[in-house]
């Protein structure tokens, strides 16, 4: 299983103090960086946290929707972000690349569509790149890519079968006043009981953890996803090191 190629998600909700806007939290994102040196991704995914989410919450505020008049400010803010995760990720050795989203991927119909040549071209180097949760241009203007949705998609496209999503809770909690979380979760079993899935406590435009496990669903089934607390660094070496689950594993 630890040898397994796999793609990993580092969570707004991680790399940012989702309660402060514009603030990195660059103890997390830079220890993230060092237990992926030692157990390098195929593709690594972030999500928005204080900045995407932010900057997008406010427009919705002030104007009810976007448009296309809104995609520099959005584009802007994200690339921000992104500069200072790659920064952070070659320091520690990764030989990573940024790919903004907004330039290679666009929403027709509700379709998402990326060209990902050059992408594969990339990977095949041995080189990582770095997406993110982004606004694309789509049919009837711009839409919010979550970095959840784009974790599906390149899982499909590289064919991967082993998904990291690092967040800011221990797993997927069955009881959330409790705290107390599921450690195996079958999305085709038809017992499973989802109604526990909330959406986010911090500022979030693209429905946490309820959307997250409802992007897996489009998975192909033998797909193992890993939801673990990027916070904490026992969790970390126990995904990244030991190749165990620290959080809930969910089959698809
Ligand atoms: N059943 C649940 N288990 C765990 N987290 C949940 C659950 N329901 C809602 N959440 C919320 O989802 C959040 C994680 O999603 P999100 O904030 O979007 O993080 P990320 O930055 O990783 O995408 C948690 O902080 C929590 O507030
Ligand atoms: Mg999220």
């Amino acid at each position: 299983m630890n040898n397994m190629e796999y793609i990993v998600k580092l969570g707004g909700s991680v790399i940012t103090e989702k309660d402060k806007a514009m603030k990195i939290n660059y103890d997390s994102l830079c220890r993230i960086g060092s237990y992926l040196r030692k157990n390098m991704p195929k593709i690594i995914v972030h999500g928005g946290g204080s900045y995407g989410h932010y900057i997008v919450h406010g427009i919705l505020e002030k104007k009810k929707r976007l448009d296309y008049t809104d995609l520099p400010l959005i584009s802007y803010v994200m690339d921000t972000l992104n500069r200072e995760v790659i920064k952070c990720l070659q320091d520690y050795g990764l030989p990573v690349v940024s790919f903004p989203p907004h330039s290679i991927c666009s929403i027709k119909n509700n379709e998402l569509e990326c060209e990902t040549g050059t992408l594969k071209r990339i990977v095949e180097k041995g080189l990582i790149p770095v997406l993110y949760g982004d606004a694309v241009v789509s049919t009837g203007g711009i839409e919010i890519l979550s970095g959840d949705t784009l974790m599906v998609f390149l899982a499909r496209e590289y064919g991967l079968r082993k998904l990291v999503f690092l967040t800011d809770v221990d797993g997927v909690y069955v009881n959330m006043d409790k705290k107390t979380i599921i450690k195996h979760l079958n999305l085709r079993d038809p017992r499973s009981q989802l109604a526990f899935l909330r959406e986010s406590n911090n500022i979030d435009v693209t429905g946490g953890m309820r959307a997250k496990i409802e992007s897996l669903k489009n998975l192909p089934s033998g797909t193992l996803v890993y939801i673990v607390n990027g916070r904490k660094e026992s969790h970390l070496s126990k995904v990244f090191v030991e190749g165990e689950n620290p959080g809930t594993l969910i089959e698809t």
